[in-house]
C-alpha cells in the first residue's frame, strides 16, 4: 500500500514548550503559537486555539508538564508535589467535557505522577517523555486506521464528512482524514465533500485548508446540503471522526453529525466513525451518558464577529451530538474496523 505523506503538524512538544497551529486564526493565517503555563493550555484548549479530541489529549499531556515544571519553582516534598500536580491535572481536564481523549492522555500522565518515586526533575522528564511518546503513537495510530479504512473505500468514491477529523484535529494524519489520505495514496480519483459545520466552520476553515495544503480535491457544502447530494448519487460514503464512543457503539461528534447519519441511511449509505481506542470510553454504556459541551451564544449568534439575529432571541448552542450505534455501519480504528453488534465487538477488543 502506498503512504501519504502530510506536511502537517499540529502540536509538538519542543524542550519547555508546547508549539501549536493557532487554529482560530484559519483561514487567513497558519501561525504557530508556543504555549508555556499550564493555564495557558487551559485557556488554548477552552478557546479552541487547539481543538479536535486527539489533539486536546495531546495537549492535555503538555499541559500537566507546564503544570510541574511551574510547580518545581517552589520547592515543595516530593508529595506535596504530586498532590499539587495532580489537582492541576484535575483542573485542566475541566477546559472541554466532551472528548475522552484529554481525561485519557491526562490519566496517563497522572500514573506516571502517581507510580514515581524519583526526584522532580526526573518527573518532570518522565512525564515530558510521556508526552512525546503519546504524540508520536498518535500519528501511527492514525496511519492504522488509515490503512484500514483506506480498505472499505471504494474506487473512485467522493466522501462526505462533517467537521474536521483530519491532521489538525490529531498530531498529524487524522482518523477520518486519515482514511480519505491513505485512500488518496492509492487511487487519486476520490474526493471529498466537507459539510461546512456550523457554528464554528471546522469543515470550512479546516478541513477544506488541510486537504488543499495537501492536494487532495475537496468540495464545500452547506450543512444543509447533503441530503440533496445524497438524493443525487453523488456521496459514496460519510466517514467522521468521534470524541465519545459508548461501550454501545454510539458515538458523540460535531453537532450534525447525528443528521447526517440519519440521511446517510435512509439513502443507504456506508457511514463510518474513524477513532482511536482512545476514544471509546467503556466506563460508560450508552450515548446517553455522555455530557454534551454547551458553548458560548455568541458562536450562534454571529459569523466573523458580525450578528445575524435579532436582539432578543432564545439561544441553545450544544457543541457535539451523538450518533446512535444502529446507523453506523462501521467503526474504524487501529485494530481494524469493529462491525455490529458493537457492545460484543467493543467488549472483544478490551478483554
Ligand atoms: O469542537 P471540535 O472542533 O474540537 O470538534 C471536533 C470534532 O467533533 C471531531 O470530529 C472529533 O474531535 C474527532 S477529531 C479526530
Amino acid at each position: 500500500m502506498a503512504e501519504f505523506k502530510s506536511k502537517i503538524r499540529t502540536i509538538e512538544w519542543i524542550d519547555t514548550y508546547s508549539k501549536m497551529v493557532d487554529q482560530t486564526k484559519f483561514p487567513e493565517t497558519f501561525e504557530y503559537i508556543d504555549i508555556k503555563t499550564g493555564q495557558e493550555m487551559f485557556d488554548a484548549i477552552q478557546t479552541m486555539i487547539v481543538r479536535g479530541a486527539p489533539a486536546i489529549g495531546i495537549a492535555g499531556a503538555h499541559g500537566v508538564v507546564l503544570y510541574a515544571q511551574e510547580l518545581a519553582k517552589y520547592n515543595l516534598s516530593l508529595e506535596e508535589f504530586k498532590k499539587e500536580l495532580i489537582k492541576k491535572a484535575d483542573y485542566l481536564v475541566t477546559s472541554r467535557p466532551t472528548a475522552v481523549n484529554l481525561y485519557w492522555a491526562v490519566e496517563k500522565q497522572k500514573e506516571i505522577i502517581k507510580k514515581s518515586n524519583a526526584s522532580v526533575e526526573e518527573l518532570i522528564d518522565e512525564l515530558k517523555i510521556n508526552g512525546k511518546k503519546l504524540e508520536f503513537e498518535d500519528i501511527e495510530i492514525n496511519k492504522k486506521i488509515g490503512d484500514y479504512g483506506a480498505m472499505v473505500v471504494p474506487k473512485g468514491a467522493t466522501i462526505l464528512t462533517h467537521c474536521n477529523a483530519g491532521a489538525l484535529a490529531t498530531v498529524g494524519y487524522g482518523t477520518a482524514l486519515g482514511v480519505v489520505r491513505s485512500a488518496f495514496a492509492n487511487d487519486s480519483t476520490i474526493q471529498v465533500f466537507a459539510d461546512e459545520t456550523r457554528p464554528r466552520q471546522q469543515g470550512a476553515r479546516i478541513t477544506t485548508l488541510e486537504l488543499v495544503m495537501d492536494g487532495i480535491p475537496v468540495t464545500l457544502i452547506t450543512d444543509g446540503m447533503c441530503s440533496y447530494f445524497m438524493k443525487k448519487g453523488m456521496i459514496d460514503m460519510v466517514v467522521v471522526g468521534a470524541d465519545r464512543i459508548a461501550g454501545n457503539g454510539d458515538s458523540a461528534n460535531k453537532i450534525g453529525t447525528y443528521t447526517v447519519a440519519i440521511s446517510a441511511k435512509y439513502h443507504n449509505i456506508p457511514f463510518y466513525v474513524a477513532a482511536p481506542l482512545s476514544t471509546i470510553d467503556t466506563s460508560i454504556k450508552t450515548g446517553d451518558e455522555i455530557i454534551i459541551e454547551e458553548r458560548s451564544h455568541d458562536e450562534v449568534t454571529t459569523i466573523n464577529g458580525k450578528r445575524i439575529c435579532a436582539e432578543g432571541v432564545n439561544i441553545i448552542n450544544p457543541g457535539f451530538d451523538v450518533t446512535p450505534h444502529e446507523l453506523i455501519t462501521g467503526i474504524i480504528t487501529e485494530k481494524g474496523i469493529l462491525k455490529p453488534d458493537y457492545k460484543n465487538s467493543i467488549s472483544n477488543l478490551f478483554k
